[in-house]
């Protein structure tokens, strides 16, 4: 999945995609998904109808209509994608939502039949603290507090440690050690309060300076289904390079 964050107009959009459609023609097995801004998810829509491209959006507000000046809702989005990030550390950084509004929007993604991409992960202070499973635990079962057990399969999990982000200042390349720490305490939590079966089946991407020259080790790191990739996914050679390797691993 890659997260286009703020960039690319419509126009540019547009014809990345028309490349990579090109691209990638010839591929089965593995999901391709990318999140452009919400002014592109309309006419990308149309353009993706018949492609085996899908469309995520990067937020929207959990209320489904109402006097909410300058937001978008789940409902709105209904049937134009198929995913929403939700919980990215710049939206609970720098938009300062907390795991109450999180929570909010995976229900209101899930009563509208998107499938949300629940981003989790700690800040560099909060790791050298040792607060890691502390943090992961809060914001993975605080981020599903508004939803029934039911739905929790409906959800896809994305570890994003914040240091690793490659527009945090001085961000660092996670390990894939590092990464299959987390994702063992992601999967203990899961276990302990939904069950077994849940825990062993909720997909988890990373996200986290994910590039070509990186990719294969992490689609290979235990309990890792999949990527969530900002800037790699805005060059286009990039993007399809990871394609391809996660075409190999699978
Ligand atoms: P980078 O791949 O640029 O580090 O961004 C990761 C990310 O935030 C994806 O949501």
């Amino acid at each position: 999945m890659g997260n286009w964050k703020l960039n690319f107009n419509v126009g540019e959009a547009s014809i990345y995609l028309h490349k990579l459609q090109k691209k990638i023609a010839n591929y089965r097995d593995i999901e391709v998904v990318v999140a452009p801004t919400s002014l592109c998810l309309q006419p990308l829509s149309l353009q993706l109808e018949r492609s085996k491209i899908k469309l995520g959006a990067q937020n929207a507000f959990y209320q489904d209509f109402g006097a909410y000046t300058g937001e978008i809702s789940f409902a709105e989005l209904r049937g134009l994608v198929d995913y929403c990030i939700i919980g990215h550390s710049e939206r609970r950084y720098i938009f300062h939502e907390d795991d109450k509004m999180i929570a909010k929007k995976v229900a209101a993604c899930i009563r509208n039949k998107i499938t949300p991409v629940l981003c989790i992960g700690e800040t560099e202070s909060e790791r050298s603290f040792g607060e890691t499973a502390d943090v992961i635990k809060d914001q993975l079962l605080g981020g599903l507090s508004e939803i029934g057990v039911e739905d929790v399969p409906k959800v896809i999990v994305a570890y994003e440690p914040v240091w690793a982000i490659s527009s945090t200042k001085d961000a660092k390349i996670a390990t894939p050690d590092e990464i299959a720490e987390v994702v063992e305490i992601i999967r203990a939590n899961l276990k302990e309060v939904y069950g077994a079966d849940i825990s062993e089946n909720v997909p988890i991407l990373f996200g986290g300076s994910v590039k070509p020259t990186n990719a294969g080790a992490y689609l290979t790191t235990p309990g890792i289904n999949g990527l969530l990739i900002g800037g790699a996914s805005l060059i286009l050679e990039q993007f399809t390079d990871i394609i391809e390797i996660a075409k190999r691993v699978k």
